[in-house]
C-alpha cells in the first residue's frame, strides 16, 4: 500500500509510460498463448513477475523519483523476502570490524574520522547535548566505540542481529561497555524508540536495508526520540542515479534525491549533506546527512 504522501505526488505523463505499456502489452499476447492455453499458473506467475519488473524498470529510468514499492514488497511463506534475505545475510556474517565493512576493512579509518568531524558541527554548546546517543544498526559497534563514546555519556544500540550485540557487549566496546545503557536486539521496522531521549541518533549503513515507507515511519519516530536540539545523523551508500538493488544483502542505494524526499515525508528537516571523502571511486558514494 503506498502511503498517501506518495499518492500525493505528480504522476509522470503519460507517454513516458508508453514504451513501457507496449513492451507489455507485445509481451503479453504470447505469454497468453503460449502459458494461459496450458494452465501453467505458476509459470504464468512468475512470468507475469518478470513482465512487470520488466516495465517497472524501464519507468525507473524514466522518471527522477522512484518508489521502491514492487522491488522490496515480494512475500514468500508469509516472509518478507526484502527482510528475510538480510537476516539470512547477516546470520553467516562474523562478528568482527571485516564482517561490518564487507569487503572494504581498510576504509574504516577514513569513514570514521569522516564521521568524527561531521559529528562536531552538531554537538556542543548552543547544539546537541551529550548525554545519551542511539547507534541504530549498530552491528558490533564500530562506530559506537570510535565516533560515540568517546562523545557522549551514555550510549544504547539497536541491531537485528544478537550475535553482534553479544559480541559489542562482552569483547568489542571493552570498558565503553560500562557506559552502554540499552542493547536492543530488534529489526528498525518494528522498533519504536523511546520518546525524548536522545542527543544525536546515528544511522550508519542500515537506512539502506529498509523499505521506503518502513525508513520513512523509522525517521518519524527517531524524530520524537530526540531531546531539545538533537539531531538523527545518517552515513549511507547513495547510487549515483535512481536506485540500485543488492540482491545479496538485501540493500538499497538510493540516489541522495530520492533520499531528501523521504526524509521530507518522514516530517525532518535537512541540517546539512556531505559527501564521505577518501573512499576508492570504484564504491558507491557514502554521503552524511544530518536532520531535525
Ligand atoms: C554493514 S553493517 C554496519 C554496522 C555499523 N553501522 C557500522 O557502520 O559498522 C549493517 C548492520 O545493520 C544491521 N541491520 C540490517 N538490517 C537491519 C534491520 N532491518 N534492523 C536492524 N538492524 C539491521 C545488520 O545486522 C548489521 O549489523
Amino acid at each position: 500500500m503506498e502511503t498517501p504522501q506518495q499518492q500525493a505526488d505528480p504522476a509522470p505523463a503519460p507517454l513516458e509510460y508508453e514504451g513501457a505499456h507496449q513492451a507489455f502489452k507485445d509481451r503479453w499476447r504470447k505469454t497468453d498463448a503460449s502459458m494461459c492455453r496450458h494452465s501453467m499458473s505458476f509459470h504464468l506467475h512468475h512470468t507475469l513477475r518478470s513482465e512487470f519488473f520488466a516495465s517497472y524498470l524501464y519507468l525507473l529510468e524514466k522518471t527522477p523519483v522512484v518508489k521502491l514499492f514492487p522491488v522490496t514488497c515480494e512475500y514468500i511463506k508469509g516472509e518478507k523476502q526484502f527482510y528475510y534475505r538480510a537476516q539470512k545475510f547477516y546470520q553467516d556474517v562474523p562478528a568482527s570490524e571485516e564482517g561490518m565493512m564487507g569487503d572494504f576493512l581498510e576504509i574504516s579509518h577514513v569513514d570514521l574520522e569522516g564521521s568524527r568531524q561531521f559529528l562536531r558541527r552538531f554537538v556542543g554548546p548552543g547544539k546537541a547535548g551529550t548525554h545519551c546517543a542511539l547507534d541504530c544498526g549498530s552491528g558490533i559497534g564500530r562506530v559506537t566505540k570510535n565516533v560515540l563514546l568517546p562523545v557522549f555519556e551514555k550510549m544504547e544500540l539497536v541491531d537485528m542481529m544478537e550475535h553482534f550485540l553479544l559480541h559489542a557487549h562482552e569483547e568489542y566496546l571493552g570498558d565503553g561497555a560500562d557506559r552502554i545503557e540499552t542493547y536492543y536486539c530488534y529489526s528498525l521496522q518494528e522498533f519504536t524508540p523511546p520518546k525524548n531521549k536522545y542527543d544525536v541518533v546515528w544511522m550508519q549503513w542500515v537506512a539502506c536495508h529498509l523499505t521506503d515507507k518502513d525508513l520513512m515511519n523509522f525517521l518519524f519516530l527517531c524524530k520524537k526520540s530526540l531531546r531539545p536540539d538533537g539531531v538523527i545523523i545518517m552515513k549511507d551508500n547513495m547510487a549515483r542515479q535512481g536506485c540500485k538493488l543488492d540482491p545479496i544483502d538485501s540493500s538499497i542505494g538510493r540516489h541522495l534525491d530520492i533520499m531528501r524526499c523521504i526524509i521530507a515525508k518522514a516530517g525532518l528537516e535537512i541540517l546539512a549533506v556531505e559527501k564521505q571523502e577518501g573512499f576508492p571511486e570504484g564504491i558507491m558514494p557514502v554521503w552524511m546527512i544530518a536532520m531535525k
